[in-house]
């Protein structure tokens, strides 16, 4: 993320009655954002520009794209590719070209013929860095030069295995961990691995309404009961022990009802709690006690780490009203070959988390539109969706 956001955590603790408040809970009534930010046209445009256009989206794991192929990825009326060169390196582009202006590569992926890009229309080829390197024709312009119309580029970057682009090609990758979710997740082995299964739904909400779903535990304990029994606290309402009113005199209590991390008994996100395989090696005592990890990268991912697996949420904003949410689910090389080992067992577990959330999302998004309704207000436990908002008008100015 860039420097700006973490200008926001700063703003909110310093204007709060406590250095700390940002964390503990709100302590003031505040109000949602207005009904029509999560369905105006403009509104989704001015947020494209400000935020989709401006921050790092994540994109897929960096083995996806070999060399010598490409791989599109659109948000907004945006069109990337993306290409790995002969030395290795990943570049990125606007998928126009640079004669009339036509997109370079339908597909969403495939191999480039010749090791270059070549535009279907009038076959003006370039190079993996993006240089021109041939036009058809009898004649040229007297005074074309070629090295004048290079593809626009966009920023590509990886960040242990997973990259990212950025339509602001000045843009500084910063991958400090912001938000509700911030678990490093430095124990854990991303850049080693595999890739398990994937699937991608389009919701029918707003992406706001997505994350600020995913910022707040106050709705887990009626809309997720078994995720309620495996992380005990978040059947409280809350997802972490600064959130409870009586934190400070809870905050010695070892049970995993005050403290968070998994139920005892319990060791990772699965139908019953189990592991089928190994857990990682390297993480640490503490990474096993908790049981597992959030991370967020807003506006474009979330990650969650268990001892025995990760996913990725990709979050895709598609329309005013309409988000593409992917799942990408990674095990250890290891655990995926062994016969006995299932990652359904895994996989299940929180695809039927998030298809609760989903529903849910749905829910709050038809609601809105009531003639009565002009904004909500939010509980104590909702301070990092309080966050999430005031990054959100941060970015809008
Ligand atoms: S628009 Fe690409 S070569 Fe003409
Ligand atoms: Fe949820």
């Amino acid at each position: 993320m860039s420097q700006a956001s973490n200008s926001i955590t700063k703003k909110t603790r310093e204007a709060g009655d406590a250095a700390d408040e940002y964390y503990i809970g709100l302590r003031r009534l505040e109000k949602t954002l207005p009904k029509w930010t999560y369905f105006d046209p403009a509104q989704y445009d001015r947020e494209l520009k400000a935020i989709w256009y401006k921050e790092w989206n994540y994109v897929c794991r960096a083995e996806a794209i070999e060399k010598g192929s490409f791989r599109r990825h659109a948000i907004g009326d945006q069109d990337v590719l993306i290409v790995r060169d002969e030395q290795g390196n990943l570049r990125a582009f606007h998928n126009t070209c640079r004669h009339r202006g036509s997109r370079l590569c339908a597909a969403e992926e495939g191999s480039l013929s010749n090791g270059n890009i070549v535009c279907p229309y009038h076959a003006w080829t370039y190079a993996l860095d993006g240089k021109l390197l041939g036009v058809p024709g009898l004649s040229l312009p007297p005074d074309f030069e070629k090295g004048a119309f290079s593809l626009f580029p966009v920023a590509v970057t990886v960040w242990r295995g997973f990259v990212f682009i950025n339509f602001d090609s000045a843009a500084v990758p910063n991958f400090e961990p912001f938000g509700a979710r911030v678990a490093t997740l430095a124990s854990w082995p991303l850049e080693e691995l595999k890739l398990a299964h994937s699937y991608s739904v389009n919701v029918a909400c707003n992406w706001k309404i997505f994350w600020e779903n995913s910022s707040e535990c106050y709705h887990c304990p009626g809309v997720h009961p078994e995720l309620s029994k495996m992380a005990p606290i978040v059947g409280r309402g809350i997802m972490e022990l600064r959130q409870d009113p009586n934190w400070q005199e809870n905050q010695h209590k070892q049970h995993p009802r005050f403290q968070g991390g998994i139920a005892e008994g319990m060791k990772t996100y699965s139908l019953d709690g189990q592991t089928k395989g190994e857990p990682f090696p390297g993480l640490t005592e503490e990474d096993h006690r908790t049981g597992f990890g959030f991370r967020t990268n807003w506006p474009s991912v979330l990650f969650g780490a268990n001892v025995d697996f990760v996913r990725a949420l990709r979050v895709r904003p598609l329309g005013p009203e309409q988000t593409e949410i992917s799942l990408e689910f990674f095990f250890s090389e290891e655990n995926l070959a062994n016969p006995e080992f299932d990652p359904k067992h895994n996989i299940e577990f929180t695809r039927r988390v998030v298809d609760q959330d989903i529903s849910i999302c749905e829910l709050n998004q038809a609601g809105l539109r009531s003639m009565a309704f002009e904004s909500g207000v939010l509980m104590p436990s909702e301070n990092y969706v309080h966050a999430f908002q005031e990054w959100v008008c941060s970015r809008l100015g």
